[in-house]
């Protein structure tokens, strides 16, 4: 029974109580992204897995340990997504979109699955907010990227993210850092794990990531990509900058940044915290100008970043940042017997047709029973209706906050409401809750 009752480990409900927040977060951060002309992108929750193969890369820890992959009722290796950059580079190849006007920008928010050990901050289902930018290699647009995850940050009132960027250079000038690497670590072979062992020959930068403490404490010392960087990718990597310094965004080059997966090239970043534990990294992003070639489609550059949703939702937490609250149900209709039930569920409809939230009574309660739920959900405002009520064509509109009434004709009652509603809110505002309020709207 406890299988029945309980989550799969590594996964979480987000329930009604909360639920709001996602929806605010999400939104907010899909019309920031829009400020910077990426539009949404959905692409399905698995894929082939080869897509996730040849991507993400054969040698990282994704695909040798953590994707949950099967094989479907016809056959095909399936996997749910581990990452979101994936499905929207297989998108704008299957639809030939590198045939419209570059650059081409997307977000989305998916959620994704790798199987890691749980812990604060590590799920095994979880959800990323994501941008990726196609068919621009200037050095403006990786700093744009960049920007366009402060700007959200900020929005947020969050001031203790730190950016950390790092060149990983491209395929020419990472040869030699290969080959440095390899040296270095083939005289600590026999203190590896057996999967960096597995790495040392196929792709040596993968031992600088891995979760192993030995290996971790190995990779420190290891050479470092910035000092093997060729000329074209070190000018590009000094323009990156150049443009975050005009844009005051304060950043730190951290030369052990190498992201954990394989496709990036040249500029890669991160978002770090000191506020949610070890799973410190927000947001990781990066340039990654190969993989939409490798994946068969023409040459494109290619950047973006994701945005653990869960692991800012720990930092909001973290630094008691507040967002706004959940609108209100604005009007309960109680009824006193079944006929006044009767004329509440048409002047519901009524009022609902011009965007009010409404409820009435749909278990067959009391009245006082009707009050007190009425109550504990929070509405604004009450309306009580009896057989008075209905014979005289009026009944009285309670405002919850201060308990005052006000009497309300039946006929037109949508109408009446909306100006009764209107009036207690100007009676009530402060210029404070004027931003509040305007904050509110935005859910
Ligand atoms: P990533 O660094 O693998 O990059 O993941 C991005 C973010 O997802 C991380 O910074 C973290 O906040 C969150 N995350 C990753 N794994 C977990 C987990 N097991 N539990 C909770 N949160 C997690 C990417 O996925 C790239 N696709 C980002 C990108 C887009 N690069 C270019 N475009």
């Amino acid at each position: 029974m406890a299988l029945l009752t309980k989550a799969v480990r590594g996964t979480g409900d987000v329930l009604p109580a909360n639920s709001y927040k996602n929806r605010f977060i999400e939104s907010t951060m899909l019309e920031i992204a829009g400020n910077f002309g990426f539009k949404e992108i959905r692409t399905p929750v698995f894929e082939h897995t080869e897509l996730f193969n040849r991507s993400v890369g054969e040698t990282t820890d994704v695909v040798q340990k953590e994707m949950y992959t099967f094989d479907d009722n016809g056959g095909r290796s399936i996997t749910l997504k581990p990452e979101g950059t994936a499905g929207a580079v297989r998108a704008f190849l299957e639809h030939g979109l590198y045939n419209e006007p570059m650059p081409q920008k997307y977000s989305y928010v998916t959620p994704c699955y790798r199987y890691e050990k749980p812990q604060a901050g590590r799920l095994r289902e979880f959800h990323q907010f994501g941008v990726e930018c196609f068919g621009a290699d200037a050095p403006s647009a990786d700093a744009e990227v960049i920007a366009l995850a402060k700007n959200i940050f900020d929005f947020f009132g969050i001031d203790d993210l730190h950016l950390e960027i790092n060149s990983i250079g491209c395929p020419e000038c990472r040869k030699n850092y290969q080959n440095a690497l390899k040296a270095y670590f083939s005289e600590k072979k026999g203190e590896l794990c057996e999967t960096c062992n597995g790495r040392l020959d196929r792709n040596p930068m993968r031992i600088l990531d891995c979760k192993s403490p030995i290996c971790s404490v190995i990779a420190a010392d290891a050479p470092k990509i910035l000092d093997y960087i060729c000329d074209d990718c070190a000018a590009h990597f000094a323009k990156v900058q150049k443009y975050l310094d005009v844009m005051g965004i304060e950043y730190t080059v951290n030369p052990s940044i190498v992201r954990g997966l394989d496709y990036y090239t040249r500029t890669v970043f991160e978002f770090v915290t000191g506020s949610i534990g070890a799973q410190s990294t927000v947001c990781g992003g990066g340039r990654y100008d190969g993989l939409v070639e490798e994946l068969g489609g023409p040459k494109t550059a290619a950047c973006g970043f994701a945005v653990g949703l869960e692991r800012f939702m720990m930092l909001l937490e973290a630094r008691n940042i507040e967002l706004p609250a959940e609108n209100p149900v604005d009007l309960y209709i109680a009824s006193m017997s079944d006929d006044a039930n009767l004329v509440a569920a048409k002047l519901a409809s009524e009022v609902r047709e011009t965007g009010v939230a409404c409820l009435f009574d749909t278990v067959g309660r009391s009245l006082k029973a009707q009050m007190k739920y009425a109550n504990k959900t929070g509405v604004l405002f009450t309306v009580v209706l009896g057989s008075d009520e209905i014979e005289k064509g009026v009944a009285k509109v309670k405002c919850m906050a201060d308990g005052t009434e006000t009497e309300i004709e039946l006929e037109d009652f949508a109408n009446n409401f909306i100006k009764i509603s209107i009036d207690k809110a100007m009676e009530s505002l402060t210029p404070d809750d004027g931003a509040v309020n305007f904050l509110g709207g935005l859910n």
